[in-house]
């Protein structure tokens, strides 16, 4: 290397290769997604995750606070989860460039002497926000390359109605683009089909139904409703508290159906969010809250075999979807569906320009189906 091109380089490093444009891949960024649960960080071990095709590692620093790095080290782009993290500073396993878990600033370069004047301040490793809720680590992704700018929201939290409450996890992956995982969890008209047991419905109680939906900020609300009488879960309630049982769910963007159900002094709080991992995979994280009379294995033994079938399900759609077939979305059932799509063009559209744009819903609407 001549004088000059080094006398050049001497203060900036030199970058490699600029990070290519992501293509479109449906994804919503700037928002929080769950990455981890939070037992699964613990000590000074390091833990791997994808979100939005973005690798990432994720630890804890002393004192406890999560943190969440692109798991690629700026240097030569070696995973950093194979480094080496002492509760507040990871080193990468290559060249051993040393950076600070919970801010991603490059702290040291060994190789470099007294005559190199490069200022490692200056270098800093993929880094995102990252807070814990109900037993998660959530991870606010910006669009890659960019900074974030305005101040971020606080990660999503699940309704909570008393002081003490039984608190419950199951996830759930599926081969399938984040749209299809989503719009599965929405669709009504499965039901009767892939949800057929003793213990939630059958084929033959399926029946006319209509429930009215308004919109909301970012989504749209099935408006508090008495639910359907052919499941059994809500006979039983119904039965131990003599009150009449209502339920209220929501969807908001990117990713997030709650549902709250109360009966007298009881409820029962839920969130799935699907969450995209990679082009064609998500996975389905599910969280319930209750102060019901209702032990936690009970609960979970069926909401198990109710993700399965869910699973057992997008497998098979999956296997069908490799051949790019023309798809069809109906009026009513497939019509919160319709308005998923529509909001997420709508967001896309007024981050691009600036320009708010109507609801996809313009009021309340009933809409009909059988289930
Ligand atoms: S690749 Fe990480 S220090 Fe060189
Ligand atoms: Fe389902």
């Amino acid at each position: 290397m001549s004088e000059a091109t080094r006398t050049a380089m001497e203060s900036v490093p030199e970058v490699l290769r600029e990070s290519s444009p992501e293509t479109d891949l449906g994804f919503l960024w700037d928002f929080w997604y769950p990455a981890l649960r939070s037992d699964e960080i613990y000590g000074q071990n390091l833990a791997k995750a994808t979100l939005l095709e973005v690798p990432l590692v994720l630890g804890r620093a002393i004192g406890g606070k999560a943190f969440a790095m692109r798991d690629s080290c700026p240097h030569r782009g070696i995973p950093l989860s194979y480094g080496h993290f002492d509760g507040k500073v990871l080193q990468c396993c290559y060249h051993g460039w040393e950076f600070d878990a919970c801010s991603g600033q490059c702290l040291a370069i060994p190789s470099l002497t007294s005559q190199d004047k490069l200022k490692v301040e200056r270098i800093s490793a993929g880094h995102f926000p990252c807070e814990e809720r109900d037993g998660y680590v959530w991870v606010y992704l910006n669009v890659p390359g960019t900074r974030l700018t305005e101040a971020i929201p606080p990660a999503p939290e699940l309704p909570k109605f008393s002081a003490k409450f039984k608190i419950t996890r199951l996830d759930c992956e599926l081969p399938s683009h984040i749209d299809h995982g989503i719009i599965g969890l929405m669709d009504p008209a499965h039901g009767p089909f892939v949800h057929q047991s003793w213990f939630w419905r059958s084929k033959k109680s399926a029946h006319e139904k209509f429930k009215q939906f308004e919109p909301i900020p970012n989504g749209f609300r099935m408006s508090k409703h008495s639910p359907s009488t052919n499941s059994l879960p809500y006979q039983w309630l119904k039965k131990i508290t003599g009150e009449p049982v209502t339920t209220t769910i929501d969807f908001v963007l990117p990713n997030m159906r709650s549902e709250e159900i109360r009966t007298g002094k009881f409820w029962f709080s839920s969130r799935a969010t699907v969450t995209p991992v990679r082009r064609n995979s998500c996975r389905i994280d599910f969280v319930a809250a209750w102060n019901l009379p209702l032990p936690i294995s009970i609960f979970r033994a069926f909401a198990k075999v109710f993700l399965r079938q869910d699973q057992e399900t997008m497998i098979q759609q999956s296997e069908g979807l490799k051949h790019n077939p023309r798809l069809m979305l109906i009026d009513d059932a497939d019509r919160p569906a319709k308005w998923y799509f529509a909001l997420k063009q709508n967001l896309v559209e007024e981050r691009r320009t600036g320009v708010p744009l109507p609801h996809p819903m313009d009021g309340p609407v009933t809409l009909h189906w059988k289930s």
